[in-house]
This record gives structure tokens, C-alpha cells and sequence, in this order.
């Protein structure tokens, strides 16, 4: 992998023209999406790739400096994190003769996609270039243009996709329209890691919701708080630096009410510049400190939903703070899940405890698990746990993870995992 060094920081979300070489001979210096960076010297430069190969859809001549190009898709795509929604996190960069002459990525809905982006970068340097993009570049004309006509405008000779448009009804659409137009197209380079970038807009747009992750700290005793309700904290600084990243990432955090009652959390992502997502109470009564961290909105906008009437004379000073109160009939995941959805949603944080866990993984408002596990013991016959009843009585009822990874965060544990698919619809 290219050793990039971020030198100095100028802003943030700018998607300026960058002039960057891909040749590592060199220190380059360049400025991408308002970072200065300086690609460091020392390690072999990748195989330049022909723009003029006749391979259409065969994987044969992926080639090393491809996976290269399109991690750097990836890399670039993931400086909008949490900000693109519902769209994807899309990167693109433009080749030439083995050098990136242009790059940029899709900053949020409304505004132009990663291609426009890269081609303008490129300039008349684009004719006959090679394009690297993670997702198949949109056929249609929504809020832009459909890059294919932008890309066949410009005159690319070849276009490098990590992945097909997930919806149903347009996949390959983008692909299709660039071959008819007489552009060789490779596609799967990289794709496991582009899958996994845009899991949650897969999600939303395969099963029209977003998708839920359930994140919770516990002991190696499968201990979320101690047998009072006290929980801070169950890790370490490491692993709770990973939760922050994570929050960066999504678009919304849940807690219920017992938790802001217990934990009085702020539920942001401590990060300068990154995103904080919008922070959900679920809460029946309504029954909540009129001082809660969660109402000091400057930061971070904070979203409660309950039912119609509860405590007016609270609903009244949450307004008054800057929080935005919805009520509805009946306060349920899946009906919370709903509305999070019709906001463009595309990724939600369960960081609640085990009672509102049970619910949400019962209505299916759940479909990835990230369980993080301090190596300590704190007992307790009656200490909450990370989920709660969900009616089985046999272990043949238990809810198998699937595709499990694990690893090491500083002195925890992080096991992370998927719901059977049933939970996924
Ligand atoms: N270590 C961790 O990762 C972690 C994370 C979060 C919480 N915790 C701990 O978990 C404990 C609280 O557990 P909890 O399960 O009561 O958590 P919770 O996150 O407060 O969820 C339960 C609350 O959610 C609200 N709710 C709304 N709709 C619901 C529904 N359909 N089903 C269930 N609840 C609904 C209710 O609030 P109202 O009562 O206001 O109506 C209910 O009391 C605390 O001790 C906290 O410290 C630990
Ligand atoms: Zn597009």
C-alpha cells in the first residue's frame, strides 16, 4: 500500500482540482479534498494500467495497481462519511499513463457525484483515460446529470467499477449504457471492501430501511452496568475511540429512556470536524430529567420520539432547548426504524440497553451486532445484560451470527456479526 501523509490540514469538504501523481518515485505534494498531502517515497510504484485492453467483464486483468486505484476510491469516498445519505459514499479517480490526473468524491445529496468531481479535475485530460469508480456510475437523471453520459462525454477509454448499483431495477444499467457506448468496462476490483463501505445503502435500498447496528460494551461476564444501573465504563479509552468513529459514520443514534435516566450520555462523536449523527430518545413516558446532555443541541441535533400526550410540560421545554419532539400512536423499532428511513436514512446505532435490544432485534429493526468485551468480572445476579427477553426457551432458538469477525481494540475484544437473514427483511 502507498504510504499517503497528511502534512497540513487547509479545509475540509472541498473537492478542488487536484493535479496528484500516482508514480511513488517522487514525493508529490498535492492538494486532495483540501488535504495537503505528500505521497511518500521508498515503496514500489504499481503497474501502470492499458487503457487499451480488450477484457470486458472478465476479472483476469484485474491488476494490482486496480485494487490500488480503487482502495483510493475508497479512501476518498470515506471523507464524506455520515454525510452522504441516502446516497452512497462513492470515490472516483481518473488515470493516465499510469499517473492520477483527477480525483474527488460525492460530498452529500444534492451535490454533484465523485465522477463529475474527478473528470473535472482530469480536464481534457480525461480523453482516452481510465476511470476507477466503487459503484457503478448512475444511468438516470435525479438531482444530477447520469455520470455514464458524463464519462462517454469525456471521452474515457476504460472504466474500472467496484461494484453494481445494488437497486434491482437500475443494476448494470450504468455499465450497460458505457459499453454500448464503445467503453471497456472491468468490473469487481475491490468488491468485498466496496460492499462493506456501503453496506448500509445496500441495506436501505434492498429492503427500503435502514440498516440497524446494535453496539454494546459489556464484561466477559455479559455484563452491560452493574446491578444499580451504573455503567462508566465497561472499556477501555481504545475501544470507546472506535465507538466515536463508528458515530461519525451513521446517521443516527437510539437510545431509550432508562438509559438518559442512568447514563446521562452525550452520544457524540468527540471528533473535530466529523460528523455527529442525529441523537434519538424512545421514550413511552416521557418521564426524563429536564437537564440531560442529550438536550444541549449546539452540537448535535436530538430527535425524541414518544406517544401522543405524554408530558406535555416536558415536550414544552425540549422544544424550548432546540429538540424536536414527534409523537406517535404507538412508540415501537419498527416504527422508529420507519421514520428514520422517510429522513433518508441509511445507517442507525442501537447504543441502548437490553430491554429496548430485545425489542428492536424482535422487529427486525436490528441486522448487525458489534459487541464490544472488556476483559473484567463484575457479577450480579440482576446486572443488566445486553439483550433482553426475546421468549426462547430452548438454545436451538438462538439467533446464529453470521460472517463473525473478531479482533483486539487496545486491551477489549470486538466481536462483530450479522443477524440471520430473516431479521435483515
Ligand atoms: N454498556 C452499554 O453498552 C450500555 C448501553 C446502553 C445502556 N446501558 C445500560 O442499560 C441500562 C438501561 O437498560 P434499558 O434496557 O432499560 O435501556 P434503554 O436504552 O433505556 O431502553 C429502555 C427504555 O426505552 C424506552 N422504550 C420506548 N419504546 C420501547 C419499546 N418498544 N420497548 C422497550 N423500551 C422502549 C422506554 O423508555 P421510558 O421508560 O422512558 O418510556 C424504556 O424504559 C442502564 O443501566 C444503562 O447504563 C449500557
Ligand atoms: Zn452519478
Amino acid at each position: 500500500m502507498q504510504n499517503i501523509e497528511v502534512i497540513a490540514q487547509t479545509k475540509f469538504m472541498d473537492n478542488s482540482p487536484i493535479v496528484a501523481q500516482a508514480d511513488t518515485s517522487l514525493p508529490n505534494y498535492t492538494q486532495e479534498n483540501g488535504l495537503l498531502v505528500q505521497f511518500s517515497s521508498g515503496e514500489a510504484a504499481p503497474t501502470p494500467v492499458e487503457s487499451d485492453s480488450q477484457t470486458q467483464d472478465s476479472m483476469s486483468s484485474e491488476t494490482d495497481f486496480d485494487s490500488h486505484m480503487m482502495q483510493r476510491c475508497l479512501t476518498l469516498a470515506r471523507r464524506a462519511l455520515g454525510r452522504t445519505s441516502p446516497n452512497p459514499l462513492v470515490g472516483a479517480v481518473v488515470v493516465k499513463n499510469g499517473e492520477i490526473i483527477g480525483e474527488g468524491f460525492h460530498p452529500r445529496a444534492g451535490e454533484p457525484h465523485a465522477e463529475v468531481f474527478a473528470l473535472r479535475a482530469a480536464g481534457v485530460g480525461a480523453r482516452g483515460a481510465t476511470v476507477y469508480v466503487n459503484l457503478e456510475p448512475c444511468n438516470h437523471y435525479g438531482r444530477t446529470p447520469p455520470c455514464s453520459e458524463g464519462l462517454i462525454e469525456a471521452g474515457v477509454a476504460k472504466v474500472v467499477v467496484g461494484m453494481v448499483d445494488p437497486n434491482p431495477l437500475v443494476a448494470g444499467g450504468g455499465i450497460a449504457r458505457l459499453r454500448a457506448a464503445g467503453v471497456e468496462v472491468l468490473v469487481g476490483v475491490e468488491n468485498e471492501a466496496c460492499q462493506q463501505l456501503n453496506e448500509a445503502f445496500v441495506h436501505r435500498i434492498l429492503y427500503k430501511k435502514p440498516l440497524g447496528i446494535l453496539k454494546y460494551a459489556m464484561t466477559l461476564d455479559g455484563k452491560i452496568a452493574t446491578a444499580g444501573g451504573h455503567s462508566a465504563w465497561v472499556t477501555n479509552q481504545a475501544a470507546r475511540s472506535e465507538v466515536h468513529q463508528l458515530r461519525a459514520a451513521c446517521d443516527a443514534i437510539i437510545v431509550g429512556g432508562n438509559t438518559v435516566r442512568q447514563d446521562n450520555p452525550y452520544l457524540t462523536s468527540h471528533q473535530v470536524e466529523a460528523h455527529n449523527p442525529l441523537r434519538v430518545v424512545m421514550s413511552r413516558q416521557l418521564n426524563l430529567p429536564e437537564n440531560a446532555r442529550l438536550w444541549e443541541t449546539q452540537e448535535a441535533p436530538t430527535l425524541v420520539l414518544t406517544e401522543i400526550g405524554a408530558n406535555p410540560d416536558l415536550q414544552k421545554l425540549l422544544l424550548k432547548r432546540g429538540v424536536e419532539v414527534v409523537e406517535l400512536p404507538a412508540l415501537t423499532p419498527e416504527q422508529a426504524m420507519i421514520r428514520l428511513y422517510e429522513r433518508g436514512f441509511c445507517s442507525v446505532l442501537w447504543e441502548c440497553g437490553g430491554n429496548l435490544a430485545a425489542s428492536a432485534i424482535a422487529q427486525g429493526a436490528i441486522q448487525k451486532i458489534m459487541a464490544f468485551i472488556a476483559p473484567k468480572i463484575i457479577g450480579g445476579s440482576h446486572a443488566p445484560t445486553p439483550v433482553g427477553d426475546l421468549g426462547f426457551t430452548t438454545m436451538t432458538e438462538a439467533l446464529p451470527l453470521e460472517r463473525v469477525r473478531w479482533r483486539v481494540v487496545g486491551s477489549d475484544c470486538l466481536v462483530e456479526g450479522y443477524l440471520p437473514q430473516k431479521n435483515h427483511q
